[in-house]
């Protein structure tokens, strides 16, 4: 699997990375640490060296899914974990209400964005903790928190790097101007962003910011939450907690939208001998200035395909028949 920096920290982290947030369980239906432990493997032994979890993903039992599955391997694995979310009533903003299972408008834990630099320092410990490790090779804040300033951010994560407990920052869910704010105070090496074919917001302003100026752009729901592996069919239902039940973008319509588009990536993935999924993951790769495609895997085969799909290389003109397609579709996909 090719390697790409993550910015200016000299991490070579793999093109596709695992994303943990359904091996947490909470919003995806529940999870099985078995097969989960068996996925992570999976994708280390297939050349994915990089994963990507985040302290509220499970309330904290992804990070510890994922300690206890590289404990035996640190030593080959970049970890990138995020804080900044917190379900603590008492500080910062609410983003959501949910219960323990997933958003919930009558659930009674208050999911909340909270980044003062006592709370970071607090949530880098338990993290450490729960990873089963003395320190975290990409820190990120998962979502921007308008009550404390990012230089003051920015601050503690310098100082938990000089300190060693952290080797590279990274921001989530940051707009062009957070991310400069970052850059001015220090070296910023990653930003992690909703990005994929139907979701290309970045595109215009951040992409090319980042590629300017040498930050590690990583891709998250790359394969639409699974609507663009062609297994999401019309006759596919989702377990209770899942959050793709209720969304719109899963609606019967949008499905059908979305698999019309899909047949026409069909001659390309034929041609490369690979799945839909794996195709999906590859166009995302090859798009300017996006290094890091993080894929939500739990199961062995998702590792292995995700993974293999880091090789495939498309032509210029095979890049055209999908950009054609999926510019055809954009304003009916949702
Ligand atoms: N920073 C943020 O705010 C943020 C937000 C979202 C996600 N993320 C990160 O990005 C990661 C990935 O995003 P995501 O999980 O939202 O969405 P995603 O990667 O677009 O989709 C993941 C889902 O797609 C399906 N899938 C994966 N590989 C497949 C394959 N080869 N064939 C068929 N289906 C496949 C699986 O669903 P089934 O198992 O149900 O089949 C899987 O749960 C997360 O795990 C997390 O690390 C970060």
């Amino acid at each position: 699997m090719r390697t790409r920096p993550l910015g200016q920290s000299n991490i070579e982290a793999s093109v596709v990375v695992l994303g943990a947030w359904a091996i947490g369980g909470w919003m995806w239906g529940g999870s099985d640490e078995k097969a989960s432990i068996q996925a992570i493997h999976a994708a280390l032994d297939n050349g994915i060296n990089c994963i990507d979890t985040a302290a509220i993903y499970g309330f904290g039992l992804s990070e510890e899914v994922v300690g206890k599955a590289v404990r035996d391997r640190r030593d080959q694995v970049v970890l990138a974990t995020k804080c900044g979310m917190v379900a603590d009533m008492s500080v910062g903003e609410e983003r959501f209400r949910s219960n323990a299972h997933g958003p919930d408008p009558l659930g009674l834990l208050s999911i909340r964005v909270y980044l003062h630099p006592d709370s970071i320092r607090q949530e880098v410990e338990l993290s450490l903790k729960r990873l089963q490790t003395d320190c975290i090779d990409l820190y990120q804040t998962h979502w921007q928190a308008p009550g404390t300033p990012l230089e003051e951010v920015m601050g503690t994560l310098m100082a938990l790097k000089d300190e060693g407990k952290i080797r590279a920052i990274g921001v989530s869910n940051a707009s062009s101007s957070q991310v400069e704010k970052y850059r001015s105070v220090g070296p910023l090496d990653s930003d992690q962003e909703k990005y994929s074919m139907i979701d290309r917001g970045i595109e215009e302003d951040q992409l090319p910011y980042c590629e300017k100026h040498n930050v590690a752009v990583l891709a998250y729901s790359p394969l639409g939450q699974g609507l663009l592996t062609g297994k999401v069919t019309l006759a596919r239902e989702f377990d209770e907690g899942d959050l793709r039940r209720s969304s719109k973008r899963f609606s019967k319509e949008n499905r059908g939208r979305v698999l019309q588009m899909l047949e026409k990536f069909k001659p390309v993935a034929e041609n490369h001998g690979v799945s839909l999924a794996q195709l999906a993951v590859a166009w995302t790769a090859h798009q300017p200035g996006l290094t890091h495609v993080i894929c939500g895997i739990r199961t062995i085969q998702q590792a292995e395909e995700n993974a293999a799909a880091g090789d495939v290389i498309l032509g210029k003109d095979e890049l055209k028949t999908i950009d054609d397609a999926i510019d055809e579709y954009a304003g009916a996909i949702v």
